[in-house]
């Protein structure tokens, strides 16, 4: 693999790239690249891509040892660091994987040694469940051992989570497919509390009550899918799935900004708040541009406010723990977290 110039003409300075202050005072850059290859590209088209952004300005990256291409994007990171992009400059997050609940300093190492750093920015409970299921099985599959939420056992993970900042090992750790119910335990619990909750968030899907709440207590929301992830596997579609990017609103507001619609998703999420991570290895540069460049007007972003439609895409089916159980249970709709 070839070393990136990190002065492409037509990059984005990372200076000018927006960054969210977290409660610890460290600046992470408003826009990361996701790393999830789908079942669709290798590890070796990840790794490349990561080359890529780099050189077009992006500093900050979305890794999780389940992707299964750590070791890949890690030869990248080194090679970035090679070509003069300082450690300090880079934000990497990873995430400790269902399967490794019990073993979270165990995980973390293996994804540090992967990545090929010393320490990571960032490191999340991937989901509160600690039920695995292998990759790439079908929706309908179910652990045999699968378990509901017990905060109990989340804050046994959790205090490895904070052992992993006294060792030095990360420098701020957060949750992902998080609810209020259990967020609210967490943030009561807590020694270290979470800087950031990783969460579904696009025009489709705004979580308006979650995203309020997590922002209100100091939280960081980082929005994963932020373009409706066009490129999931077939097992996480259903036929009530909406598209943002199809969306006449935001197709209109594309054309009016001479832009795809994608990065009018991404535009919306900087100047929203949230921290979006979208995945590409087309399109990374007009995603990063779009971020720091022609923001949207007030009347646009409201008109997207307006485009909610509850439209959850990645719903979880294989982290249930009973038979008969609907997705809704993962998510505590009724506002209490779900009984056992
Ligand atoms: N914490 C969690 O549980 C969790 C769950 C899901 C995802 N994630 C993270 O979130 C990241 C993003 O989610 P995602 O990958 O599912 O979906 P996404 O970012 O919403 O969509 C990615 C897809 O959009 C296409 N795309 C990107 N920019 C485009 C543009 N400007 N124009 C046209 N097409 C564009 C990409 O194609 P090209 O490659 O051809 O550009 C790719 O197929 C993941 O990679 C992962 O890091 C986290």
């Amino acid at each position: 693999m070839s070393t990136p110039s990190q002065y492409r003409s037509d990059a984005v300075d990372p200076a000018a790239v927006p960054q969210r202050k977290l409660y610890t005072g460290a600046t992470m850059p408003a826009i990361g690249l996701g790393t999830f290859g789908s079942d669709h590209v290798t590890p070796a088209q990840v790794a490349e891509a990561v080359m890529g952004a780099a050189a077009t300005g992006y500093r900050h990256f979305d890794c999780a040892s389940v992707y299964g291409n750590e070791a890949a994007v890690g030869a990248s990171l080194e090679a970035i660091q090679r070509g003069g992009v300082k450690r300090a400059d880079l934000w990497v997050t990873s995430k400790v994987w269902n399967d490794k609940h019990d073993d979270v300093i165990g995980s973390c190492r293996k994804s540090l040694a992967d990545l090929r750093l010393d320490y990571l920015d960032l490191y999340l409970v991937h989901w509160p469940f600690p039920n695995f299921h292998v990759p790439g099985c079908d929706v309908s599959s179910r652990s045999a051992d699968a378990k509901p939420y017990i905060h109990e056992n989340y804050m046994k993970t959790w205090r490895q989570m904070e052992e992993l900042i006294d060792l030095g090992l990360v420098r701020h750790i957060g949750t992902s497919n998080m609810t209020i119910p259990k967020l609210k335990l967490v943030l009561r619990d807590a020694r270290i509390k979470p800087a950031v909750n990783e969460m579904e968030l696009h025009p489709h899907f705004q979580q308006p009550e979650l995203f309020k709440y997590v922002v209100e207590n100091g939280i960081q929301p980082i929005g994963y899918c932020p373009l409706g992830s066009p490129g999931r596997p077939e097992r996480d579609r259903t036929p009530e799935d909406t598209s943002p990017t199809e969306d006449p609103v935001i197709l209109d507001i594309a054309r009016r900004h001479g832009v795809h619609p994608a990065v009018i998703c991404v535009k919306w999420a900087v100047q929203r708040g949230q921290s979006p991570i979208p995945f590409s290895i087309n399109n990374y540069l007009a995603n990063l541009q779009g971020a720091v460049s022609d923001p949207l007007s007030e009347e646009e972003m409201q008109a997207i406010t307006k485009l909610d439609r509850n439209c959850r895409l990645i719903k979880g089916q294989v982290f249930l723990w009973k038979d008969g159980q609907s997705w809704e249970a993962l998510w505590d709709i009724a506002g209490e977290i779900t009984a056992p």
